[in-house]
Parts: C-alpha cells; sequence; structure tokens
C-alpha cells in the first residue's frame, strides 16, 4: 500500500523539518491548537511505513493520560491517511502495531520509569521518542536516563531523533535551557515555536476566541495564543502546587466539595472536585469539568457524571437564577450559592495560600489557571496585592469550594468581623 508522503499536503511549513530533519532533537514549543500534536502523530507513522528499522516510544508524565490524547491521535490520523487497516491498536498493553513487519509504538508514563527502559522490540529498534506534553515532566533526569538507553548501531543509515511538543508555560522550566537556549542547549537540536497560524484546521470561531484573548487576557495569551515563553512572574500560588498522580482510596478518608463557577460564551464553567486535609493542610483536587458554552442542563448532567451528588456544592452567586434552574428543574441537591462580601475574595485567597494543592493529571483547567493566575501591576509596574481578575474560573470554583472550610458557622456564611477573625485564626 502506498501512503502519500506528500508532505506539504498533510502539514504546513513549519513542520517539514519533522520530516526532512535528522538532527537528534526537534523541540516544538507552541501556542494551543498549532497543530504540534497532529503534526507529530503524523510522524510516528510516515517513519514507521518508511524505515523497517523504527519504533516508537511516546512518553509523557503520566501513563493514564496517554490512551486519550497521544494513543488516540495517533489512531486518528491513521485513519486519516487511509492507513488504519495496516495497524492494529490495543488498548492493554496499550500498543500499535504495524502488521506487515510488526514493528511499534510503546506508550509509558514518566510516573514509572522502570517500565521505560526494559522494552524489548520485535522488529527494528527503538530510535525514536515523542516526549508529548513535555511541560509536564518534572526531572531533567529522567529524559536524560531514557536518552541514554537509546544506542546501538541502526541499519540503513538509520538514527535516533526525539521530538518534544508542549505549551511553553513558564520561561523557567529546563525545557528553555535545555533545548532552546542557544548557549546551554543540546547539540544538534532544531528548535521552534508554532502558533494557531501554522495550522489551517482550526475553526473560525476557535481562532476568534484566541485572537480575542490578546486583548482580553494577555498575559495568558503570551503563550496560549503566541507560544512565547510564560512569565512565571507574581504567580498567586507560587510554589504551592503541584501535579500529581493519587488514587481515591489514598483520598477517601476525607472531607469533599464541590465548586462550581459559571461562565458562558468566553469563559468556561469550571466545576472543581477536591477533597481536603485540614490537618497537614493539603487540598487535593480530583476531577474537573472545565468547559465553555455549558448549558445548564450540560452543567446539571456533568454534576452527575462526575458524582458530585452526595457532596456539598457551592456554586457563584453572581447566577442565583441558574442555581435555581439546577435545583428546582434538574434536581441537583445540596447546592447553594458561595457567600459573598467586603474582602470575601482576598480572604478566600488568603485561606487557600495557607494550603498546598495537588492536581491529578486529568485536572487540566485548574492547572492551567494556576499557572496563569498573577497578581495586578498598578500603573508603575509594581506588584499589588490584588490578583488580575483573569484565569481564575477553576480558581474561583475551587475557592467556593474551599470556604466551606472556613468561612461557615453551621449553614451560615460569616459576616465581615468573623471572617477576619477567621483568618487571624489560621495565623494569616
Ligand atoms: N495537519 C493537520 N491535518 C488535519 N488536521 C489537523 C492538522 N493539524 C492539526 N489538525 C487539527 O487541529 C486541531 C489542533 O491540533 P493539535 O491538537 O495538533 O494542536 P496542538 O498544537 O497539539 O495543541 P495543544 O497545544 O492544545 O496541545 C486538532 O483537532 C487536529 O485534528
Ligand atoms: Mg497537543
Amino acid at each position: 500500500m502506498q501512503i502519500n508522503l506528500n508532505i506539504p499536503q498533510l502539514v504546513s511549513p513549519a513542520y517539514y523539518p519533522l520530516f526532512t530533519s535528522s538532527n537528534r532533537y526537534l523541540a516544538y514549543k507552541g501556542s494551543r491548537g498549532s497543530g504540534k500534536s497532529y503534526a507529530t502523530a503524523i510522524k510516528v507513522i510516515v517513519d514507521i511505513m518508511s524505515h523497517s528499522y523504527v519504533n516508537w516510544l511516546v512518553i509523557r508524565q503520566f501513563f493514564g493520560t496517554q490512551k486519550d490524547s497521544t494513543f488516540a491521535t495517533i489512531k486518528k490520523v491513521a485513519y486519516d491517511l487511509g492507513v488504519a487497516e495496516l495497524f492494529k491498536f490495543t488498548v492493554s498493553p496499550l500498543e500499535i502495531t504495524y502488521k506487515p513487519t510488526g514493528q511499534q509504538v510503546f506508550f509509558r508514563g514518566m510516573d514509572d520509569a522502570l517500565k521505560i527502559t526494559s522494552i524489548q522490540t520485535t522488529h527494528g529498534s527503538i530510535c525514536r521518542v515523542w516526549y508529548e506534553e513535555c511541560y509536564e515532566l518534572k526531572r531533567e533526569e529522567d529524559i536524560d536516563t531514557v536518552e541514554e538507553s537509546l544506542r546501538g548501531n541502526l541499519p540503513d543509515n538509520g538514527f535516533y531523533q526525539s521530538v518534544l511538543t508542549f505549551n511553553p508555560w513558564s520561561d523557567k522550566h529546563f525545557l528553555k535551557a535545555k533545548y532552546f537556549d542557544e548557549k546551554t542547549r543540546k547539540r544538534k537540536t532544531f528548535a521552534t515555536t508554532t502558533t494557531y497560524k501554522d495550522n489551517n484546521h482550526l475553526n473560525a470561531d476557535y481562532v476568534e476566541d484566541l485572537e480575542d484573548m490578546l486583548r482580553t487576557n494577555p498575559n495568558r495569551a503570551r503563550v496560549a495564543v503566541l507560544g512565547k515563553w510564560g512569565i512565571a512572574e507574581g504567580l498567586v500560588f507560587d510554589g504551592l502546587f503541584e501535579q500529581r498522580d493519587f488514587s481515591m482510596e489514598q483520598i477517601a478518608g476525607l472531607p469533599k466539595a464541590v465548586g462550581l463557577d459559571f461562565g458562558f460564551k468566553h469563559d468556561p464553567t469550571a466545576g472543581e472536585f477536591m477533597a481536603i486535609d485540614q490537618k497537614n493542610h493539603i487540598v487535593y483536587v480530583y476531577d474537573e469539568f472545565y468547559k465553555q458554552g455549558m448549558l445548564t442542563q450540560q452543567i446539571a448532567q456533568s454534576l452527575a457524571q462526575h458524582k458530585a451528588f452526595g457532596l456539598p456544592i457551592i456554586a457563584d452567586s453572581a447566577e442565583q437564577r441558574l442555581i435555581t434552574e439546577l435545583q428546582q428543574a434538574y434536581g441537583v441537591p445540596n447546592i447553594k450559592p458561595a457567600g459573598k462580601g467586603k474582602d470575601s475574595i482576598i480572604q478566600g485567597i488568603q485561606f487557600m495560600q495557607s494550603y498546598r494543592f495537588v492536581i491529578h493529571p486529568k485536572v487540566k483547567g485548574l492547572l492551567e489557571e494556576m499557572n496563569t493566575y498573577v497578581y495586578a501591576k498598578d500603573k508603575f509596574g509594581n506588584w499589588t496585592n490584588q490578583p488580575e481578575d483573569a484565569n481564575n474560573h477553576a480558581i474561583d470554583g475551587l475557592r467556593y469550594s474551599m470556604s466551606l472550610f472556613t468561612f461557615y458557622k453551621g449553614n451560615q456564611y460569616m459576616n465581615y468581623q468573623e471572617r477576619v477573625q477567621a483568618v487571624k485564626n489560621i495565623g494569616l
């Protein structure tokens, strides 16, 4: 079977190097929707079909996120290219096999590093690695360990090559010095930046939303729209959050609550599901829905699907009608408006800052907001102690859910004086 190797028909010029370069490292940072993942998935298929020695290792920080991202994208690309019947896709173990030769694509998580270096191939060698969303990778040494395991001569003038794709949320990340800064980066590296303009498969509405963000939320747009390194300065929750995998058993004994912030056209509706360890001051965020354009019915359905019923739900009080609809028309139990009043936002944030946040890998909206929620600057460019009112949908939801554990007396939101006292009591 003939595969269409007409690369210019498949991807935009920014991605040609994926198919023409023999550099050791191809590092693609980029905006949302710039086409990085799709283009790399094309490369996965094309390299296997055109070089019989090639097997792929696809790595993300968390193995559990592979099936719905990299695996699904490669599968989609195989169908889009019309070659899917040449491949076998299995979920357990998560693998893709090229039927004519037995060449394979293996999927691994850095969270289980031992399973990475012990892979046996049946045909050819592992000589291609795709590090997807590698902003999530925590330890530089983990990449080095994988790279060091790629050795041995390859046939047919074959070469080793690793592709890195990510959104560059912070310029403090080790990826910058390792692959981008000319003075410090690894040799034989091709590094580039792509934006939504490099992807002509986006719908107009999505592009308009991105372009709108340049005006409404320049801090986030820097990364999400322009693909530039984020400047992680003045983060409100700096150093207080980490992405980590954990099981529901590990948080089984902890009180749980759901926070809900309503958006619609431009802002997402965010439902944040958390468990709180008040003794050790840790909040575990174990689930989320985070989406624009959600109608009341969809919000009710999402609450049900994510198992919110049975938990207290605290919702954005600016939308009383929505709350009443959820209660009365959709039977959502145990939902109440978040309390508000003088300084309630800043008090809620101060309370949050006395905690550390462990964010489950499937909770993406909150993680992005934590990486972009900053203090505002005054007109002289100095930091104020007021957060900017942007990137705070999941964060507001979480704040509402946490308020239940300090700012309520019984069922009643405290008055201003009581809240001031409550903040004092936690030593802030
Ligand atoms: N070459 C292409 N051919 C067809 N469709 C494409 C192509 N590139 C991208 N797309 C489509 O555009 C969308 C966005 O692309 P993709 O997911 O690859 O972007 P991304 O850069 O990985 O974004 P993010 O930073 O959000 O992960 C996808 O839904 C994909 O189907
Ligand atoms: Mg992607």
